[in-house]
């Protein structure tokens, strides 16, 4: 974590710039924070609970395994064309969380073989497991906020910042980004899920655009709606795009 300190101290001096993570890395944190809770919280006595929760658990891992791919493809190739080797130390955390998430998915499995008097060790042994998978990943996004965002600005500008991203998310596939849209937009704040949704709505198709707002709305507040809505123009009653 050494390799963080100094470029911390750009950053938190730095004016805005194009981040990648900041949006991705809050959904990341709700859907792992979210999947925990519901692990320590599971009736192991419940056969479509324990499907459920355990389903959820094996969808958090997809996700973590793809959002890894999609740093390594795309922003970790450009931080080496410009400022090779900065990207050594995170691509080898994205190899041990890759070990780590294999482990989980036969934890996952170890639990789902158990038989009833088996399932509670089995299911703790999960839980505390997960929670250091996640604990290891607050610190590795925290990293790439810092240290890898502050290569990326040094080196390149917004405008080919952006170019990165929309190359990246482009590569996504339609059901993924669903799965993203779910978790990255209610854990947004207000200004951040205003900015999103707005270029979304002028990058993707309408039919995209309004799907992605039905996914996310019944996870928001009435007021966080409200603000949304707002924002962006649309009808407050029935969220669709004002003619
Ligand atoms: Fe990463």
């Amino acid at each position: 974590m050494n390799i963080v300190s100094d470029d911390i101290q750009e950053v938190t001096a730095a004016p805005a710039r194009v981040d990648m993570y900041t949006g991705i890395h809050k959904a990341l944190r709700a859907f792992m924070a979210d999947t925990l809770l519901a692990v320590g919280r599971m009736d192991c006595d419940d056969a479509v609970e324990l499907a459920q929760v355990t389903q959820r658990v094996l969808e958090l891992l997809g996700a973590c395994a793809s959002h890894l791919q999609h740093e390594n493809e795309h922003v970790h190739v450009a931080m080496e064309v410009r400022a090779p080797g900065a990207s050594d130390a995170i691509a080898h955390e994205h190899q041990d969380h890759l070990t780590h998430i294999t482990r989980l998915g036969n934890l996952v499995a170890d639990l789902r073989g158990a038989g009833i008097s088996a399932r509670p060790a089995a299911a703790q042994h999960l839980y505390r497991e997960l929670s250091l998978f996640i604990a290891d990943n607050f610190w590795h996004m925290q990293v790439e906020e810092t240290a890898h965002n502050a290569v990326l600005w040094s080196r390149y500008t917004d405008a080919e910042l952006i170019a990165i991203h929309d190359r990246l998310v482009a590569s996504i596939p339609p059901e993924e980004m669903m799965a993203v849209a779910r978790w990255m937009v209610p854990f947004m704040n207000p200004a951040e899920r205003l900015v999103l949704l707005a270029d979304i709505r002028g990058k993707a198709p309408a039919p995209a655009f309004q799907a992605i707002l039905d996914t996310a709305r019944p996870h928001l507040t009435t007021a966080e709606w409200a603000k949304l809505a707002r924002g962006l123009g649309l009808a407050p009653v029935d969220g669709l795009v004002e003619a």
